[in-house]
């Protein structure tokens, strides 16, 4: 779906007969506390306002702005529905683990169901910020470090926002964000400065907002952060020549929070005129924060502060989306259609795409516990805790039960003792004694631990990645009980867990996995369904080993060992210059090379094997790719153990000499696919023209000729290895 700014009559008839301050008023979205006396607000012309809490709320605005207004142009009523409205689906971090974007589709898609009947038509959503730095609060909202991981998955939420036609009554305007490179933040301290080569800003960072802009998003946000210097939301490069003119996105920009006002503390901006005539003339269309008007509805913009042209714009941007959606025919809703509380099918749907995003790190015969009679112990401050809906939930969500209570309901034939020792993320020691002190009364014992959803999201950059409190020193206490145990981690990030992950058989990755979460945890214990997701940011060894990523560099002198890497941990010496084979190579003396569990790392309760992979072609020519010609790639994959299960194969490529150093690997595709006992299933993908190049520091998109590795498995290692050869 693109977007076209409609010279529609209506549109040009208005653009017409507006002044230049009701032409402003269009051009903001007011939040609280602007939002105290909406109604006036509405009145005085503003084009949009965030959701008032209900559809009866939203018609009463709709109806001043359509009626009490003077030229009647309906409201873009906006909200961050980021992970679900009412039903609350796994953070976006833990979408991304199910590698399957179905998962994400299904998601925007209820949502959207649920928002727009309540009169939202405009979501802040998707964030499809790349991010190698899990010290950043919010690569909760993001789908992790990969560039086509996070593209895949953010025009998957694109189309389940946006639907068939933005006429549905239940479409509502999606919003790529936030643009650009905000995932790059120095020291993964939110709002701080990001400088970025230009091959690099194309290669990770724009290739998510090119696919967005492909699937037809409605809205893009501008990020906080500088790029190079310029804030983004002042950029004329970025917002205009790169967005607007080369990626052709004829939808608006808006602002983010005040983003216009913080240009002052940037200091590129005399004052708030300056930096909204700065603004404006860098190409955003929306200003959030209803900054542009002051409160008496004199503009904050004289007619010769930015070009005419550029206003009228940007008014037609926000007109022509108000157009696609219905608004000027009927921006009414039913209030006693509005959606208020999940339904058991959306309930149904939300345990799905928990138990997809599960990522099961570590099992050495422990896992699952089977349903049958047991008595378990659970342990740790995750065990009572129903703060599973992570960051970006709206208060009015319906709320999440605990793992305890959905132990107790999935598995009836356990007996289970719960001692949470809530303590533990404040750091009191002294509840473990209490907590382990009968362990050995019992066939197993669960350490539910992780990072409550309040130190991830926005503003909630972390210098220690390890669980807080006394959390490590729990899991320690209980793997010295000798009992069989698992641990189970909810949180928002990749979490530091190497003071304990060697002394533990069994560990669950189940982040903040949304409404039904600790149902899906408590199935995947019991062994009712087999975990299969795989990790979408890499999970590293030490907090200061960041930014850490699979898709790096090779360095002209990489620190490699003669060791193996199994099961994404590698077993070679520690410590000192016997962590590599040569002293003067790429590395940190004090810590065991490569991270503690790697990009797309991920174990099953059955186990897979691949084969038969060929290559369709031995080489192909430059010129056949750019005519559309591609490589066909096959593999056969079959379950080679007891019990079902979902395998993630991956496709990566090694570009193996260019002109710029080349990544070690790149995804360029996936899939999930869920195999009963002994099936096998041969699968295809293809490499063509936008696979097997790069953007270089030009701006310019080459497939240069050349050798290259194409590697397919399971994850990152392991896999088959096939060569293409790309002739000039
Ligand atoms: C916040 C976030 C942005 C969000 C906006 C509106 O500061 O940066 O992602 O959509 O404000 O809530």
């Amino acid at each position: 779906m693109t977007l076209a700014p409609a010279h529609d009559e209506l549109v040009e008839n208005l653009i017409e007969a507006m002044t230049w301050e009701q032409k402003l008023a269009q051009l903001q979205i007011a939040f609280r506390p602007r939002l105290e006396d909406a109604a006036e607000l509405v009145r005085s012309g503003i084009g949009a306002v965030f959701w008032p809490r209900s559809a009866e709320a939203t018609n009463e605005l709709q109806r001043i702005a359509r009626e009490e207004t003077p030229h009647g142009i309906p409201l873009l009523v906006g909200l961050d529905v980021i992970h679900g409205q009412r039903t609350t689906f796994p953070v976006p971090l833990a979408q991304a683990a199910s590698f399957q974007p179905e998962t994400a589709e299904t998601d925007a898609r209820i949502s959207a169901q649920e928002a727009a009947s309540g009169g939202v038509n405009w979501t802040f959503s998707p964030m499809i910020d790349v991010s190698r730095d899990p010290r950043w609060g919010r690569v909760v909202e993001g789908f992790g470090e990969d560039a086509y991981v996070n593209a895949v998955f953010g025009a998957a939420k694109v189309r389940g926002y946006q639907g068939e036609s933005l006429r549905d009554r239940d479409s509502i305007l999606a919003c790529a964000k936030h643009f650009v490179a905000y995932g790059q933040a120095e020291g993964g301290r939110d709002y701080n400065t990001v400088d970025v080569s230009a091959q690099r800003l194309r290669n990770v960072y724009l290739e998510p907002f090119r696919l967005a802009v492909d699937a037809g998003v409605a809205t893009v946000m501008a990020a906080f952060n500088t790029v190079s210097g310029r804030p983004a939301h002042a950029n004329h490069f970025l917002l205009t020549a790169i967005l607007k003119e080369e990626l052709g996105f004829n939808g608006v920009v808006v602002g983010d929070a005040e983003g216009v006002v913080n240009l002052l503390d940037h200091g590129i901006a005399e004052d708030l005129p300056d930096a909204l005539r700065q603004s404006f003339a860098a190409g955003l269309d929306v200003e959030m924060g209803g900054n542009v008007l002051t409160a008496d509805g004199g503009a904050r913009l004289r007619p010769d502060d930015v070009p005419l042209a550029r206003v009228d714009d940007a008014v037609r941007r926000v007109l022509s989306l108000k157009l696609a959606l219905g608004l000027f025919d009927d921006p009414y809703r039913e209030p006693d259609l509005e959606v208020t509380a999940p339904s058991r099918a959306s309930r149904q749907v939300a345990l799905t795409a928990a138990e997809k995003g599960l990522v099961l790190l570590k099992n050495e015969s422990v896992l699952p516990l089977g349903p049958e009679r047991k008595r378990v112990l659970l342990v740790g401050p995750y065990a009572n805790s129903t703060d599973h809906l992570g960051a970006w939930v709206q208060s009015f969500a319906a709320p999440a039960g605990s793992l305890a209570d959905a132990i107790r309901q999935e598995c009836p034939e356990w007996s289970l003792a719960v001692k949470e020792g809530t303590g533990f993320f404040e750091g009191d020691a002294s509840l473990i004694a209490d907590a382990v002190a009968d362990a050995a009364g019992y066939d197993a014992v669960v350490v539910a631990v992780g990072e409550p959803s309040a130190l991830t999201g926005e503003a909630s950059s972390r210098s220690d990645l390890r669980l807080p409190g006394a959390q490590e020193e729990l899991i320690r206490a209980v793997a010295e009980t000798g009992r069989p145990m698992a641990v189970v981690m909810f949180n928002g990030r990749p979490l530091v867990t190497s003071a304990w992950v060697n002394s533990v058989p069994a560990v669950l990755e189940a982040w903040h996995a949304g409404l039904e979460g600790p149902r899906a945890v408590a199935r995947a214990l019991s062994g009712s369904m087999n975990p299969g997701g795989r990790l979408p940011m890499t999970f590293p060894r030490s907090s200061s080993q960041v930014p850490i990523y699979y898709d790096h560099e090779n360095t002209g002198r990489p620190a490699t060992v003669s060791g193996t890497i199994d099961g994404g941990t590698l077993d070679v010496a520690l410590m000192g210059p016997g962590n590599t084979d040569d002293h003067y190579t790429s590395k940190y003396k004090d810590l065991d090379l490569g991270p503690q569990f790697p990009f797309g790392h991920g174990l099953s309760y059955t186990s897979f094997e691949y084969g038969g992979l060929k290559v369709s072609a031995p080489e192909v020519s430059v010129a056949d790719l750019r005519a559309g010609k591609s490589v066909g790639v096959e593999i056969t994959v079959r379950n080679t153990g007891a019990r079902a299960g979902d395998e993630v194969t991956m496709v990566f490529i090694r570009d193996l000499i260019a002109s710029l150093a080349q990544p070690i690997r790149r995804l360029r595709g996936f899939t999930r696919t869920s195999l009963q006992p002994g099936e096998a299933r041969s699968l295809y993908f293809e490499l063509g023209w936008n696979d097997l190049g790069f953007w270089d520091n030009d701006g310019r998109y080459v497939v240069e000729d050349g050798d290259f590795e194409i590697h397919v498995g399971g994850g990152l290692d392991g896999t088959a290895v096939g060569e293409l050869r790309v002739r000039p």
